[in-house]
């Protein structure tokens, strides 16, 4: 496994980060055993992946907990998610250090390396920035929290408006953001002001659905070329030629990795098989120039997907 900084969180994090939600959570949405799931994050962290993203609403934190016993803590960046409080709670400070302390105790550990809001919407960021980051700050002071973060909405916001807002506010440690080869803009929007802040980078969507499974591609391609968002005729068969990537799958992760900026690729998946093959991959080096080339011609000004 290869590592890197979390920004300048201090936290030292494999290059692929095992999700514990999308459309998987760890098997648990097609029926796989608690067993099962343990067992793959367990897999994972035998592989080297040190990083595990669960969040309150996953239902997956106690699936974690019960992996990550009898690891040492140290050797295990825990990374989970809030949830936004109603619009009408009476004491949101509140709200966010109760869930921090149902997550702490479904996770067995007394401190979460990092902890995101979850899903935070354009809308709702005032609110986010003014009344919860001071809570979470002062988690962080008392050792609850390693680091703070902010996942953004990527399905409602393709184009990173609320992490463009957030990256001038410097209460965050470390942001998530949907990036992958159909819609690469968080490379423009979002990535210079992560690395020029020092901010860690998680990325999400680096495959979901429509970089897994042929008929969603095409399905989306043509749905692209209807709205005049890609040339008619696309086709990303190139990827897979001339000894370019052995799948799909594994070229959309090798997009995402070594992109500069980029430091944890997450990787959702309740298979086994799919874990091992999305590590292979994350070691493997860059695609080939005029594979990056060809992408940027097709994809590069894409903003408005998310290959859900
Ligand atoms: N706003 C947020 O905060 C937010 C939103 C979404 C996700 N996330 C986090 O990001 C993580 C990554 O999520 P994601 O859904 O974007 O993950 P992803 O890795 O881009 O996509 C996961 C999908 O790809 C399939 N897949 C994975 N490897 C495969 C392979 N080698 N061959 C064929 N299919 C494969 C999985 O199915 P199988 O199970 O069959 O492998 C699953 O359907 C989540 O688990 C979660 O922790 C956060």
């Amino acid at each position: 496994m290869n590592y890197r900084n979390l920004g300048n969180t201090g936290l030292r994090v494999s290059v692929i980060g095992l999700g514990c939600g999308g459309p998987s959570r760890l098997g648990q949405r097609d029926g796989k055993s608690t067993k099962h799931s343990i067992g793959l994050v367990r897999k994972a962290l035998d592989l080297g992946i040190n990083l595990l993203d669960t969040a309150e609403s996953y239902g997956t934190e106690e699936i974690v907990g019960a992996a990550i016993r009898g690891v040492p803590r140290d050797r295990v960046v825990v990374s989970t998610k809030k949830t936004l409080p109603e619009p009408d709670d009476p004491d949101p400070a509140a709200t966010i250090r109760s869930g921090l302390e149902a997550s702490l105790k479904r996770l067995g550990t007394d401190y979460v390396d990092l902890y995101h809001l979850h899903g935070v919407g354009a809308a709702r960021y005032d609110f986010a920035a003014g009344v919860l980051a001071p809570a979470l700050v002062r988690l962080r002071e008392a050792g609850k929290i390693r680091a703070v973060g902010i996942t953004e909405e990527f399905p409602a916001n393709p184009r990173h408006e609320m992490l463009q807002r957030c990256l001038h506010d410097p209460c965050w440690d470390a942001v998530m953001v949907g990036f992958n080869l159909l819609n690469p803009s968080a490379r423009r929007s979002v990535f210079p002001l992560t690395l020029e802040k020092g901010v860690g980078t998680l990325v999400m969507f680096a495959v979901r659905r429509a970089l897994s499974q042929p008929a969603q591609l095409d399905k989306l391609l043509r749905e692209m070329e209807q709205r005049a968002a890609l040339e008619p005729g696309a086709d990303l068969g190139f990827l897979t030629e001339n000894g370019c990537a052995e799948s799909l799958t594994e070229a959309a992760y090798r997009f995402c990795v070594h992109e500069p900026g980029v430091d944890v690729v997450l990787t959702g998946t309740g298979d086994e098989r799919h874990l091992e093959a999305n590590i292979a991959a994350a070691l493997k080096p860059p695609l080939p120039p005029e594979a990056l080339e060809r992408l940027e011609a097709l994809f590069g000004n894409v903003d408005s997907v998310t290959g859900n």
